[in-house]
């Protein structure tokens, strides 16, 4: 998996771009749109007042510029050492890490946030209940607990998943499948939300997304829970 996304470090944007390119939209549109569901998220978590935050499968950090201001201390890391280089070049104000993929390099009960954008994919099945353990053995009790996912019933997300090069190992979950897992791993309060249907940002296009966002329409899911 490292050896996999090593050869994307210095080009990773441009590939996703170019999964993409079929729809109009640009890479940044899904991170700013997944940036406003975090935001969301976290002002909705009682106790979330600039959560100290640790992105696992951070990748080159391309979420983390627009995450200032809504987190406090921020912290990635990824089996990719390319990867980790790139983000610390990018973003010098966070703590990134390579890590061995299954034991997070952290104490238990350090942050706040434990997120998982994009990664649980390439994540082998019989190897996730262990990674969400890990997720939440990080997390505080109380603390917040989010993955967020191709969503594989949606036709065109399932086009640019085949379109994508560094796709050809993923083995897509459902946000069935997800919240299944948070709840096996002993998270609370689980809920889901699909994101990423209308092709604007407009208030108005975000609104109706998130009053549809229990159907399991849009590209992408977030699926959550309390530690
Ligand atoms: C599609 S990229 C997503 C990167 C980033 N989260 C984003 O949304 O831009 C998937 C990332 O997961 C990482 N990855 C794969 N398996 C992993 C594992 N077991 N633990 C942590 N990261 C992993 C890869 O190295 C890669 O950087």
């Amino acid at each position: 998996m490292a050896e996999l996304f090593d050869s994307y470090g210095s080009n990773y944007r441009e590939v996703v771009q170019s999964s993409i390119d079929f729809s109009g939209l640009s890479h940044s549109f899904f991170m700013r749109a997944k940036a406003d569901l975090l935001r969301k998220l976290i002002a909705q978590h009682p106790g979330m007042d600039k959560p100290a935050m640790l992105d696992v499968g951070c990748g080159v950090g391309s979420l983390h510029p627009l995450l200032r201001g809504t987190v406090g201390r921020l912290s990635g890391i990824d089996v990719s050492s390319d990867c980790i280089i790139r983000a610390r070049d990018d973003n010098p104000s966070v703590d990134y890490r390579v890590f061995d993929g299954s034991s997070f390099p952290f104490d238990e009960a350090s942050f706040d946030l434990v997120t998982a954008i994009c990664v649980l994919h390439h994540v082998a099945p019989v190897a996730r209940a262990n990674f969400i353990k890990e997720m939440r053995r990080v997390a505080r009790p109380g603390g917040l607990i989010c993955i967020i996912e191709h969503n594989p019933l949606n036709p065109l997300t399932r086009f640019a998943v085949m379109r994508c090069e560094f796709d050809r190992d993923a083995i897509l979950l459902g946000a069935r499948e997800a919240r299944k897992l948070l709840l096996a791993g002993g998270l609370r309060e689980i809920g889901a939300r699909h994101f990423l249907l209308l092709p604007w940002e407009t208030n108005r296009a975000r609104s109706i997304e998130s009053a549809l966002s229990s159907m399991p329409l849009g590209a992408q899911y977030a699926a959550f829970g309390t530690a």
